[in-house]
């Protein structure tokens, strides 16, 4: 079902966005080279809650963490481990924050100390993605043309778009209609309408866009089909008349 947020679910839904920025931020001033997957999603545990708030993950359909830590190869849903973070890896973290029942959800793809040109680029292509989706996107747009312009922009670069998980609306729920993909022929879909608040979260792989969903046996991470890396960006977009608001910058 697609909700259309009034204007006091709307204060609603920036407050929880904020803190899922803010939790981002703070996990981006503290990663570095030899922590482990698992104590990044304690930097994300003892924020979220530190705001009165709840990480959204945590329980969500059996899912064991409060984050998604994806490192290098793994496309998202990464489930935090013992495994160390090395210098030279991109690591993505995605994080839902809810608070008075509403729930914010952002992803970044840090660079953990000296990165490769090669892996810098992709995870500068995958945040213009994200931008290039927004640019002109308000009320009565067609959905599929912010899938159009990621896929036009990744594939520009050589890169492969992700297609076996999208974006998604989201509110009281973290995961509302639409699913919002990264792909799509520019002009179809439903239009948007103001008060919708969607989630638009290019996943790019460096070379195909396959992905397998069983390879690590636990359920959950999905890594690229051919083991080269994949970069992640995600915020929660306010649809409006004249545009949109990004809530989790
Ligand atoms: N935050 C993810 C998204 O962007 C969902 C994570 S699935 C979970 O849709 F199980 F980790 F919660
Ligand atoms: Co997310």
């Amino acid at each position: 079902m697609i909700t259309i947020k009034n204007d006091a679910e709307i204060s609603l839904m920036r407050e929880s966005c904020r803190i899922a920025k803010e939790t981002l931020d703070f996990v981006g001033k503290k990663i570095r080279a030899g922590m482990t997957t698992k104590e990044v999603d304690e930097l994300v545990y003892r924020y979220i809650t530190s705001c009165g708030a709840t990480p959204s993950e945590l329980g969500y359909e059996g899912y064991p963490a409060s984050s998604c830590v994806s490192v290098n190869e793994v496309v998202v849903h990464g489930i935090p481990s013992d495994r160390v973070i090395l210098d030279g890896d991109i690591v993505s973290v995605d994080i839902v924050a809810e608070k008075n029942g509403y729930h914010g959800d952002a992803a970044r793809t840090f660079l953990i100390g000296e990165v490769s040109e090669e892996k810098k680029k992709l995870v500068k292509v995958t945040e213009e993605c994200f931008f290039k989706a927004i640019e002109g996107l308000k009320a009565g747009v067609p959905l599929y043309d912010i899938g159009y312009a990621v896929q036009t922009h990744a594939e520009s670069h050589g890169y492969g778009v992700v297609r076996a998980l999208t974006g998604h609306g989201i509110g009281r729920f973290m995961h509302e209609d639409p699913a919002v993909p990264n792909y799509g022929r520019k002009g179809t879909g439903m239009r948007l309408r103001s008060g919708m608040t969607i989630c638009i979260e290019p996943m790019i792989n460096m070379g195909t866009y396959k992905v397998n969903m069983d390879q690590s046996g636990d359920g959950w991470t999905v890594v690229t089909a051919d083991g080269k890396p994949a970069a992640h960006y995600e915020n929660t977009v306010l649809i409006t008349e004249s545009g949109v608001e990004i809530l989790t910058l």
